[in-house]
């Protein structure tokens, strides 16, 4: 009887044979450990986009995908959505247990302490122009923290490792409303440290110095709720980016600004501000079988943005919850969006065609988050850098996991080569 925990892998063209462990985890496939498949066999195995492939080991977040499941250490999204905070979530994320009451005052009064941004780095904002995209202005600022913490950046130093992650999930929401206020003129605004952190961001968007701002608890509960759904997800392109900069030894702010970065494709975080120019394309709901249409064209690049994941073949769990947001939070805001309309019209006519439930492909979590983000006067450039606000805590909770982990490797793939064979230099007079 056969090890159930081998794989025997035979190369029967060379006779060359490989024993593979299997690896559990608590949740999820076993994955080959194909660590010695080269030297058993000289080949290596080929996987682009990396569907059927373990990158690493993680404790942070599980995902099945086949029955709409997402744990952020263990605890169901659907219950950390109805009962925490984006903030109490981010310390689950980085410390592995929900804090104790002490426990989260001391991480909110440290996040609160470190929400100002250098006065210097309110300078390279003067730098863009101001209509520049401000993912733009949020990587470049955020790759730029490096220059002024050069004291703290030890990434084998476990406080300076804290340190950093204290400073990005404080100053993300900092950044990002300096983006905005420099994109449409206003002068840039401090934190609120007596504001709760959601409160002090939208006061860092929204105040002017012409009357005070009247804070909205719909609109923060609606964003709080958002950032959480938002905070990590396992190894998403972003986050494996993170991962693989933060395998080189680069210092934390340059590697969560690659993943800011990768966040912007529109097959990634960028998705969100697609989705909503695309609702605005289509403009009614009587357009909808025309961009269905479009969507199944393989002559057309077309594509429903929000909708199809690569790991849920199922409804994003995190996509119900956002659907059911949208009707309650523009109700309560008193919103009628007739854009709410096209993305019901477009997700009942896309789960109704063969082309998408043949592929799964069902709304993800971006499909409707714009709608909301719209809802509380958010511009549509601005919605991935929402997402990037969000994202940090998974983000930074990853790189610090990766240091954490011994034995952990700089990350190296191989290829298949497929250019030309040896060839020798040709002069240019015989060219
Ligand atoms: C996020 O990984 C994560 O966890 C990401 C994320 C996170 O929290 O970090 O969940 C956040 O990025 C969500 C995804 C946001 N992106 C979009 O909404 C963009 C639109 N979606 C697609 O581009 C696509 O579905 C992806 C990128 C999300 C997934 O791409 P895959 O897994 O590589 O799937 P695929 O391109 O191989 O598609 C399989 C089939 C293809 O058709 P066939 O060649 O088999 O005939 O489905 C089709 C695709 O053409 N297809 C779509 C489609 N998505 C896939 N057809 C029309 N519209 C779509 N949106």
């Amino acid at each position: 009887m056969s090890d159930p925990k081998i794989v025997k892998l035979v190369d029967e063209s060379s006779n060359r044979s490989s024993e593979l462990p299997l690896i559990n985890g608590t949740l999820g496939p076993a994955c080959i450990d194909i660590g010695t498949l080269y030297k058993d066999t000289g080949h290596f195995t080929y996987d682009p986009g990396y569907g059927s492939t373990a990158s690493t080991k993680s404790a942070i977040t599980y995902i099945d995908g086949d029955q709409g499941v997402l744990l952020y250490r263990g605890y169901p999204i659907e219950q950390l959505a109805a009962n925490s905070s984006f903030l109490e979530v981010a310390y689950l994320l980085l410390n592995g247990e929900l804090p104790k009451p002490e426990e989260f005052k001391t991480f909110e009064h440290d996040v609160s302490h470190h929400t100002m941004m250098h006065e210097s780095l309110k300078n390279f904002f003067q730098g863009f122009h101001h209509d520049a995209h401000p993912m733009a202005m949020l990587a470049a600022a955020v790759a730029s923290l490096s220059a002024f913490y050069h004291d703290d950046l030890s990434v084998d130093d476990p406080a300076d490792r804290k340190l950093a992650a204290i400073r990005l999930i404080a100053k993300m929401p900092t950044i990002a409303a300096a983006c905005y206020r420099y994109s449409v003129g206003w002068p840039l605004r401090y934190p609120r440290n007596n504001l709760e952190y959601v409160d002090r961001f939208l006061h860092m968007m929204f105040e002017v110095p012409s009357e005070p701002l009247q804070m909205n608890p719909v609109a923060a509960k609606a964003l709080d709720l958002l950032f959480i759904l938002h905070a990590d997800h396992e190894q998403n392109a972003s986050t494996s980016t993170v991962r693989l900069v933060g395998s080189t030894g680069a210092n934390p702010y340059a590697s969560i600004a690659a993943g800011i970065t990768a966040l912007w494709g529109p097959a990634h975080g960028g998705a969100n501000e697609a989705v909503l120019k695309q609702l605005e394309e289509i403009g009614t709901p009587d357009n909808v079988e025309s961009a269905i249409l479009r969507a199944k064209d393989k002559n057309d690049s077309f594509r429903l943005m929000g909708f199809g994941h690569r790991v849920y073949k199922n409804f994003d769990p995190r996509a119900k919850i956002i659907r059911e947001m949208c009707h309650k939070v523009l109700a309560e805001l008193g919103v009628n969006d007739p854009l709410l309309d096209v993305a019901m019209k477009l997700e009942e006519a896309a789960l109704k065609d063969d082309y998408f439930v043949e592929r799964k492909l069902y709304p993800n979590v971006d499909f409707y988050s714009g709608i909301i983000y719209k809802a509380l006067g958010i511009p549509t450039e601005m919605f991935t850098v929402m997402f990037a606000i969000a994202r940090t805590s998974g983000w930074i909770a990853h790189w610090i996991e990766q240091h954490e982990t011994p034995g952990s490797r700089i990350g190296r793939p191989r290829q298949i080569y497929t250019g030309s064979d040896v060839r020798d230099y040709v002069p240019t007079a015989k060219r």
